[in-house]
Parts: structure tokens; C-alpha cells; sequence
């Protein structure tokens, strides 16, 4: 290690902890060291005073020290193996699942018993939702930690996560669990201490005596959920205080300014890490540093924090990648891949937001200018990220349509986000969709949407009215909305059900403590039965199975979808085909979806001048489907991926 002075202050020396370890087991800690400490230095320079900064730099890279050393054999090698290969994640052959645990396979040991259905479609990346110790009763789904060191006794054990992920791992697929950075349950031991008066932990959290900071707070403060959650503060009488709630009252937004947090977090992060989950989903992240007198997400120490605890995973376990989920505006957005000072040095993986409301907005209006014109104004993120890439999730879909974009085109930003929850609810006329409004903001007049894929796209509503062309278009939609997503680059993740076009849970409130939350609808218990059909591909499951399974293994084969290769959204022609194109050295690869009901056509000069005349679908193995007129045809939903074979 080179000399430390008081000019250039290097990483101070963890040697504790790695005095048992072979010299070349402590060069390579030191070497990363070494690459990472800039990150790790200007992180913490950015969120807390100097001797504040300096203390917690020694006590962090204690802490990664440790979890080094004690990280398993099995691990360490797939560190090395990371390490020689960090663009792993971004290959065309990733494929997502997310589910619940229970809802999935009963329990974390029953997951073994899914695997042949996870290989079937391809996957490589499972994300188990919430597994770590709730509280009790209502828990958000899981998202009111109560213990981070335990998991749901319902669910196993422990040790079963960790025989579940060496299981995942023998078989390629990295194992995805959540991360709660912005709040605690209440019945949290760190809440509970606080309950108790003792002031270490009441420091933990934002705790004000009286109303007069939260309500300075609250003039800028948007409400997440404002009919069960109205406010963002909670009065609690053990407190005898105000404590910040952002989400639920039961659900204690910690303090990050308080360099303890910090450690506390770190750790949690490196014994996950060691219990060998390879994506963090950093839950809420958005939300970690309040400022008077904004919304209180997306400051700037978010990302400082964020890179904090990168450097910290890439020097004791560097197989591990952060995943952010910041469900925010377009404009904010990309920063959570690294913008600016912060470019390349974040989460590796950010949810594509953007991607997933557009795909929506564009399967609703028929119409591709909005998000061609949106798309296109996202700023480029770092080349060594991904997006996760999505149709829909667990939570429902917010509007995330800004009013200047829909201007751009000509249309209200209100009235367009107005006209998506009339549509998705199946208010609007024709609408086949039969989505639910979730969380109507009477001062906003903002209205969400829940439900599965199949209740979007109509399948659910055609399958009950025995409806067959119905059944068709929409199975139709289903695999383009796909389609979209597949052809992006990133982590494309399928959410348990969709894969079989199961519609939402009719019975979503049965369960107390959901009967206010209508997420749940589009949360339901994989369906034996539709898993069953689906192995005959004549069925509605077996045609969407046979469908996502096709694209993902065309995608797998296509280099040009790498992560590192932009989606580029080329300008509109006809305003019903949503044109992308992926530049390759091999040569470009043209994505086009026509998401109307319609035939439609592209034009077949600018075919040529993308080079793609000779080209082949690789959906398809045809050629390019020229019309008479000398323009590319598109049936009604249909998508082609045109690349010239070698
Ligand atoms: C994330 C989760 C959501 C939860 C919230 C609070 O947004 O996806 O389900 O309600 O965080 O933890």
C-alpha cells in the first residue's frame, strides 16, 4: 500500500480482521482497496463533515474486512469470476423473474421444486420479494422490516436462503432479495429502543416534539399514500413525538445523516452479500435524504450514499450488484445510474420506469409519438449499467408522464394521465382493460392503476366473455409490451403470472390487512392449474409461456441487445410502429411494433438506409415482410427484429 500522509490521506489499514488470511488473500483485499477507496473517500466527503467522513471510512472498511474474511470459499470465486467478466449482467441471455415466495412455491425451501419452470423460460436473475422478518399484521408486503438478520418463520430459515442461493447459483441464476434503506417497522429493535427513550436510537430516526418542523416539511412533501397514509409524520405517544413516516404509520423513515445509520446499513449489506444474494434491491432509495423545502427525493446524498456502499460491496464481495428502485420522473431518473460526479460509480441497475409507463401509454392511445418524443429525451446512462427492464410490477403504475413531454406532442400532461386511468380501469369506452384505481389523490386528481398483465391488455376480460379474437388480440398485446421490453438491453423481468397470463386475484382483499391495499390484485398465487395447461400450447397460458419463452431465446442469441448497446428510438413514421434500433458493430438491429389494432407499414427507404433490406427476422427466420407498395408491413400487434445474418 502506498505511504499515507496528511496531504493524501490513503485508506486507513483494516489489519484485524485480515491477520488470518493468506498474503494473497490480503494483496487482493488491499488491491481493491486501493481501486475502490476514491469512491468510497469522495462518497462520504459529499454527505458528512471531514473528521466525521474520516472516522466512518475506518469503521466502514472494518466492517468489509471482516465480511471478506468471512466470506465463503464458493463466494470469493464467484468474485473472481464476477471480476473478470462485470458485464455478466448486461448479456442479452439475462432473464428476470420477481414473485412471492409463498405465492410462488409455498415456501424458501419449495422454490427448489420451481427451478425446472424457471429454467424452461430461461432464467437467470430470480427476485424473491420481501423474505426478511416482517412485523407483525400488516407489513406493506413485507416492506416493515422488523428484524434484517431474520427471515419470515413462514418462509424457513436462514439457512434455507442461503441453500436456496447455492442452489441459484449452481445453476446460473443470481438470487434477488429486497432491501428496505428507508425505513423500519416500528417494532424494529432499533424503533423499539427508541420507544424506550433511549437517545441513540431515538437518534436514528426524525423525531420532532411538536408540529412546527413537520409542517415546513410538509408544504413540499408529496403524499405516497394518501387514502390509507395521509402526511408523511406520525404522532406516537411512546415517542411523545412526530416521527417521519413517508409510507405507512407503522413504517419509521430512518436517519441517514446519522453517521451510525450508515454502519449499520453497511453491514446488513455485507452479510447478505455473504449469504450469497447477489442483487440488492435497494428499496425506496429515493426517499433517504430530506431537505427543507423540496419533495425529499432524489438529493444529491442519495447517490453520494449509494456509492458509499457500491465501493464497500465491490471491495468485500464484488460479485454483488446494487439495484435502485427509484420509481421517479424521467429527469430524475437516470441519476440513479450515474450522472455527473457520480457516472458509472451508483447502482449498476436502475428500474426503467419510463419504459414501463410509455409502453402503456402507447398500447392505450395507439399511438408512439409520446413515447418516442419521452424516450428520447432520457440522457444516456454509463455503458456499464443496465436498466431492469419491465411490463409491469408488485406496485401499481403511477403516470410518470411529465407535463413538458406530453406538450411536446401536443397533448396535456393531465388529461393524458387522466385519460390512462380511465382507460386501465376500463372506465374509458371500449377499453377492454380491467384494471383497479389505486390511491385517488383528491387534490392532485391523480389516479394509479393495479393489475396483472392479463387484466391490462383485455385478456382477462376476453377469457370471461369466451371472446376469441378478443383472447387473440390481447395475447397479442401481451407478447408486444414484452417485446418492447426484451428488445431494450438490460435485465428484462417477467412478474410471476404474467408468463402464464393469469389474471388478477378476484379474492385480493380476503386476506386481512390487504382489504385497503388493492396492489394485492395483481399479486396472485401462481395457478396450478393454468401452470398445468400451459404445457399444451394450444391454451391461452401455453400460447404466452411459448410466446415470452420464444423471445427471450431469440434475444439470448442476438449480441446486439447487450446492455451496453443504446436503444435508440428512431423518429415516428407512422405514428402507430414504435421504431428501435440497437447499433452493433455487426451490424444495426431494427426493433419494430406496430400497438395498434391495425395494419401498419414503415417505410421501406428507410429500411434500406439502415442496411437492413437483406435482413431476416429473428423472430421469425422470414425475411423482410415487404408489402406491394415497397413498405415493411406490420399486422395488428405485431413486432419484427430485423438484423442481416452473417
Ligand atoms: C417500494 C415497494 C413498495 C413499498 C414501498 C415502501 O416502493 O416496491 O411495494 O410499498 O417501497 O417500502
Amino acid at each position: 500500500m502506498p505511504p499515507r500522509s496528511a496531504a493524501h490521506p490513503g485508506p486507513p489499514v483494516p489489519a484485524d480482521a485480515l491477520a488470518e488470511l493468506s498474503p494473497e488473500r490480503r494483496e487482493l483485499f488491499h488491491l481493491r482497496v486501493q481501486r475502490w477507496w476514491p469512491d468510497l473517500r469522495d462518497g462520504l466527503a459529499a454527505v458528512y463533515p471531514p473528521e466525521v467522513a474520516a472516522e466512518l471510512a475506518e469503521r466502514l472498511l472494518a466492517c468489509a474486512a471482516t465480511s471478506f474474511a468471512e466470506r465463503d470459499p464458493d463466494l470469493h470465486r464467484l468474485d473472481q469470476a464476477r471480476t473478470l467478466r462485470p458485464d455478466w449482467f448486461q448479456e442479452p441471455s439475462m432473464l428476470g423473474y420477481a414473485a412471492y415466495t409463498e405465492r410462488f412455491a409455498g415456501t424458501i425451501a419449495g422454490v427448489h421444486d420451481r427451478l425446472g419452470h424457471l429454467e424452461d423460460l430461461g432464467v437467470t436473475y430470480l427476485h424473491l420479494m420481501p423474505v426478511l422478518q416482517p412485523r407483525e399484521g400488516d407489513s406493506d408486503g413485507g416492506y416493515a422490516v422488523a428484524d434484517y438478520r431474520s427471515v419470515r418463520a413462514d418462509l424457513g430459515t436462514v439457512e434455507d436462503v442461503r441453500e436456496l442461493a447455492r442452489a441459484l447459483r449452481g445453476r446460473g441464476i443470481s438470487l434477488v432479495l429486497d432491501l428496505v434503506l428507508n425505513h423500519v417497522a416500528r417494532e424494529h429493535a432499533w424503533a423499539r429502543a427508541a420507544r424506550r427513550g433511549e437517545e441513540r436510537y431515538r437518534r436514528y430516526f426524525r423525531i420532532h416534539p411538536d408540529r412546527e418542523v413537520p409542517d415546513a416539511y410538509e408544504r413540499t412533501l408529496p403524499e405516497v399514500f394518501p387514502d390509507f397514509a395521509p402526511g408523511n409524520f406520525t404522532w406516537d405517544e411512546d415517542l411523545q413525538g412526530w416521527v417521519w413516516t413517508t409510507f405507512n404509520s407503522f413504517q419509521w423513515d430512518v436517519d441517514w445523516s446519522n453517521p451510525d445509520v450508515l454502519v449499520e446499513y453497511a453491514d446488513i449489506v455485507l452479510w447478505l452479500a455473504n449469504l450469497g444474494v447477489e442483487v440488492l434491491r435497494l428499496d425506496a432509495i429515493a426517499f433517504l435524504w430530506k431537505r427543507l423545502g423540496t419533495s425529499c427525493q432524489n438529493e444529491p446524498e442519495v447517490h453520494s450514499l449509494t456509492q458509499v456502499l457500491r465501493a464497500l460491496t465491490r471491495i468485500a464481495c464484488p460479485a454483488v450488484l446494487l439495484k435502485a428502485e427509484a420509481i421517479v420522473a424521467p429527469a430524475d431518473l437516470v441519476h440513479y445510474l450515474g450522472r455527473g460526479r457520480h457516472h458509472g460509480r451508483v447502482s449498476d441497475l436502475a428500474y426503467h420506469n419510463t419504459l414501463m409507463v410509455q409502453i402503456w401509454s402507447m398500447l392505450a392511445a395507439r399511438d408512439v409519438r409520446l413515447a418516442t418524443h419521452a424516450l428520447r429525451a432520457l440522457p444516456a446512462v454509463p455503458t456499464s449499467t443496465a436498466w431492469i427492464t419491465y411490463v409491469r410490477c408488485h406496485d401499481d403504475i403511477g403516470w410518470a408522464i411529465s407535463d413538458a413531454d406530453a406538450e411536446a406532442v401536443g397533448l396535456s400532461g393531465f388529461w393524458h394521465r387522466s385519460f390512462l386511468s380511465d382507460y386501465y380501469s376500463g372506465e374509458f369506452p371500449g377499453s377492454p382493460a380491467r384494471g383497479l384505481v389505486f390511491q385517488e389523490n383528491a387534490a392532485t386528481r391523480d389516479r394509479r392503476i393495479s393489475g396483472t398483465a392479463a387484466d391490462l391488455t383485455g385478456l382477462t376480460a376476453a377469457r370471461e366473455a369466451g371472446d376469441a379474437a378478443g383472447v387473440d388480440a390481447a395475447v397479442a398485446r401481451l407478447l408486444l409490451a414484452h417485446a418492447v421490453v426484451l428488445a431494450w438491453g438490460g435485465i428484462p423481468v417477467l412478474w410471476m403470472g404474467d408468463e402464464l397470463g393469469q389474471s388478477g386475484d378476484p379474492d385480493w382483499a380476503a386476506e386481512p390487512g390487504h382489504e385497503n391495499d388493492n396492489r394485492w390484485v395483481h399479486r396472485p398465487w401462481l395457478d396450478e392449474a393454468e401452470l398445468a395447461a400451459a404445457a399444451d400450447p394450444a391454451t391461452v397460458p401455453g400460447r404466452v409461456l411459448a410466446g415470452l419463452r420464444h423471445l427471450a431465446r431469440v434475444r439470448g442469441e442476438l449480441p446486439h441487445l447487450h446492455a451496453s448497446i443504446a436503444a435508440e428510438v428512431l423518429d415516428v413514421s407512422d405514428p402507430g410502429v414504435l421504431a428501435v434500433v440497437r447499433r452493433h458493430p455487426l451490424g444495426d438491429l431494427l426493433c419494430l411494433a406496430n400497438v395498434t389494432g391495425e395494419w401498419r407499414s414503415w417505410p421501406g427507404y428507410r429500411v434500406a438506409e439502415l442496411g437492413l433490406t437483406e435482413a431476416t427476422d429473428a423472430l421469425t427466420g422470414n425475411g423482410v415482410p415487404w408489402g406491394g407498395d415497397g413498405d415493411v408491413w406490420l399486422p395488428p400487434a405485431g413486432v419484427l427484429w430485423l438484423r442481416v445474418l452473417d
